[in-house]
């Protein structure tokens, strides 16, 4: 049977593109998968610690050095990556905040890159023990960045290429809704965003029709 972890880190609910994005992605997969398993972690709602000095001391400590502070700081960490670990594919919803990931997410990024779990260092560099699954991502932003003069200022999904890469993840595929900013302001409904994209213009059809192809080939690749 298999497992896909599904993460959010938008806090707009319901208003959520990257949700929205993402959900359809769970459909489609289960559609192709009736017996497959979903885990769902809401970061916007489920608050993850950051990374403090017990955190440190534990990760880069022999686990039977470890005080029980040390075991406390490291058990969600423990919980993510075991969870991580077991699922054959990720998809992550995402919002675009500054140019760069949320910090719920990049909460959730600092507790599954560990050391000796996910990656290693070896002599002739890091070695990634992550490899072997797919990874889905649902990227929701004011601004349109991709095949645009504005790309340079998306620093969102390089990072999320490299850090996955970092694990040993390099089958990364990224589903993009740019513009979202038209609907808050009204210029354009939801249920045109949805259907259109951006702006009413013959780019902007053509970018979502770009997106639901995406979306069906990645769901269709990730077996
Ligand atoms: C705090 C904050 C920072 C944002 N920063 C950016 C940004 O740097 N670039 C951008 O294009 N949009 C930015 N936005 C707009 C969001 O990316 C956009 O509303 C997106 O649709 C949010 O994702 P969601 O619909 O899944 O919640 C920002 C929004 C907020 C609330």
């Amino acid at each position: 049977m298999k497992t896909l972890l599904h993460l959010n880190s938008s806090p707009r609910g319901n208003y959520s593109v990257s949700r929205k994005l993402s959900s359809e992605v769970v459909a489609a997969w289960k559609a192709k998968n009736p017996e497959g398993k979903v885990i769902e972690r809401d970061l916007a709602k489920s608050h993850l610690t950051f990374i403090d000095l017990d955190w440190i001391m534990g990760a880069f400590t022999p686990p039977e050095s470890h005080s029980e502070a040390h075991k406390k700081a490291l058990a969600v960490s423990d919980e993510l990556v075991a969870e991580l670990l077991a699922s054959d594919v990720i998809l992550i919803g995402t919002p675009m905040y500054n140019f760069a990931v949320s910090a719920a997410l990049k909460a959730w990024i600092d507790h599954i890159v560990r050391s000796g779990k996910t990656f290693s260092y070896k002599p002739n560099g890091v070695e990634g023990h992550a490899g072997g699954r797919k990874v889905i991502v649902t990227v929701a932003s004011g601004g349109v960045y991709a095949g645009t003069p504005l790309e340079a200022y998306d620093h969102e999904i390089p990072y999320l290429r490299h850090i996955l890469g970092f694990i040993g993840i390099s089958d990364v595929t990224f589903i993009q809704a740019g513009g979202t900013g038209g609907v808050a302001q009204g210029k354009i409904s939801e249920a045109e965003f949805g259907r259109h994209g951006s702006v009413r213009s013959s780019t902007a059809k053509k970018r979502s029709y770009e997106r639901r192809r995406a979306l069906i080939s990645a769901v269709n690749a990730a077996g």
